[in-house]
């Protein structure tokens, strides 16, 4: 099973390429797109389809035996995208002796420091001419070789990098290219390598490119760490894992009563904002849509609501032997506990009493230990989906997600046997 978790990871430099490993798994487990331009068409108990929107989020639907307006559906939610850099238009800045960095913003919020001295790749989507202005094509790109480094100052030059760097975004940050061997190369040096990337299914030249979201990526691939293997070092744990978790319990659960839900939102990291992020209405009109086939009437879908209930699932941050100072005195998950409920006075989290007792009663009957995660009070903490979904459905709810280590990191810390924990109470949370 975390040979699968570590093939997914590898294969999901970012949201894109995620969200088509996402649809490729749903495609094998019989799910078939459905286009949102289309009417959704006559339901029945244990159609499978999923919806994607702008390529980087994505919806699945098992409908169960019993129409949403009398049981409500059951939803898993969790974000395909992680904090990276983003490059930016004419990224190209030819220096000394015809070295090639990009210009990159941040995306989200890395640990920039762990960014550097390391090969990273490139990794998105790139916009073709289409057949008119209003429809150009998509191809996903992720060259899958060492291409770029954002590499450190010499100590050298600062005796003072071991106490602590204050780096700036614009230009500590920036990634080499390479090396320009003529004069042809000058300002072409990422087209290039683009099209030539582009072109080993289908010949593309620079003039057919309008554009593109391209992100730098580890190129690294994901592996077990420990003694025993015990432990994952991979990028994007946060949230892939907890994206791929879903999946595999959606692909593993069989038609119920319920309609069972799964949903990867995009841009989590940047405040989900977005028409493809868990603040759009997007969900809740595809539901709204489903419900309609069902009962011909816009109250079964405020009725299916009304009886849902939602795991959003977002990692939380495992224990740190080196700084146990930070966390809370008699609430600090450890890696290998299990899933973690999420707990906030100010309720940044959705979780209550309510929906923790249910989740936790999902853990004990899957067997699976369940563990709760509050902020030392002195700590600010993060946000997730939860309550940014709730603004547009009111969902009774929990907020989860596995610990790890190192969140946001270029290389972030998980457990194995986390994840198949996690794998086991999704897929009991869809049968209940
Ligand atoms: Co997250």
């Amino acid at each position: 099973m975390i040979d699968r978790l570590l093939d997914f990871l590898n294969a999901s430099p970012v949201n894109f390429l995620a969200v088509r490993q996402i649809t490729k798994a749903l495609e094998q487990g019989g799910y078939r797109r459905l286009d949102p331009t289309e009417p959704i068409g006559v339901l029945q108990a244990g159609d499978k389809f999923y919806v994607t929107k702008n390529d980087s989020s994505v919806y699945a639907f098992q409908i169960g035996q019993r129409p949403l307006a009398d049981v409500g559906f059951h939803i898993i939610c969790a974000h395909c995208d992680s904090p990276t850099f983003r490059i930016k238009p004419n990224a190209e800045m030819t220096c000394e002796g015809g070295i090639v960095k990009l210009n990159t913003e941040v995306y989200g919020g890395p640990i920039m420091s762990t960014w550097f001295d390391r090969p990273l790749t490139i990794a998105g989507r790139v916009i073709l001419r289409g057949e008119n202005a209003m429809h150009p094509r998509t191809r996903l790109l992720h060259i899958q070789r060492p291409l770029l480094q954002i590499s450190n100052l010499a100590i050298h030059f600062n005796r003072q990098v071991n106490d602590g760097v204050k780096l700036s975004k614009q230009k500590d940050v920036l990634p080499i290219l390479g090396i320009i061997n003529s004069e042809l190369e000058r300002g072409n040096l990422l087209m290039n390598v683009i099209c030539e990337e582009l072109s080993k299914t289908e010949q593309v030249t620079a003039d057919d490119i309008l554009d593109f979201d391209l992100y730098l990526a580890d190129a690294t691939p994901a592996c077990t760490f420990g003694v025993h293997d015990e432990l994952i070092s991979s990028g994007r744990l946060d949230d892939l894992s907890m994206c791929y978790a879903g999946v595999e319990a959606l692909l593993a659960s069989p038609v119920g009563e319920r309609t069972q839900v799964l949903a990867i939102f995009d841009n989590e990291e940047t405040g989900s904002q977005t028409k493809q992020g868990a603040g759009s209405p997007f969900l809740a009109s595809l539901l709204k849509r489903v419900a309609w086939q069902q009962s011909q009437s816009e109250e079964a879908f405020y009725q299916a609501v009304e009886r849902a209930f939602m795991v959003s699932a977002d990692n939380a941050h495992a224990w740190h032997p080196n700084y146990s100072e930070k966390y809370d005195p008699t609430n600090h998950p450890v890696l290998g506990g299990g899933p973690v409920i999420k707990f906030n006075a100010a309720q940044k989290y959705a979780s209550d009493a309510v929906s923790a007792a249910v989740f936790s009663e999902v853990c004990r009957k899957a067997g699976v230990p369940c563990q709760r995660f509050v902020n030392h009070s002195d700590v600010a903490g993060g946000s997730t989906l939860g309550n940014i979904l709730a603004s547009s459905l009111p969902l009774r709810g929990v907020d989860m997600g596995n610990p790890i280590l190192a969140m946001h990191s270029c290389r972030e810390t998980g457990s194995v046997a986390d994840h198949e924990y996690c794998v086991r109470a999704f897929t009991q949370f869809y049968a209940e």
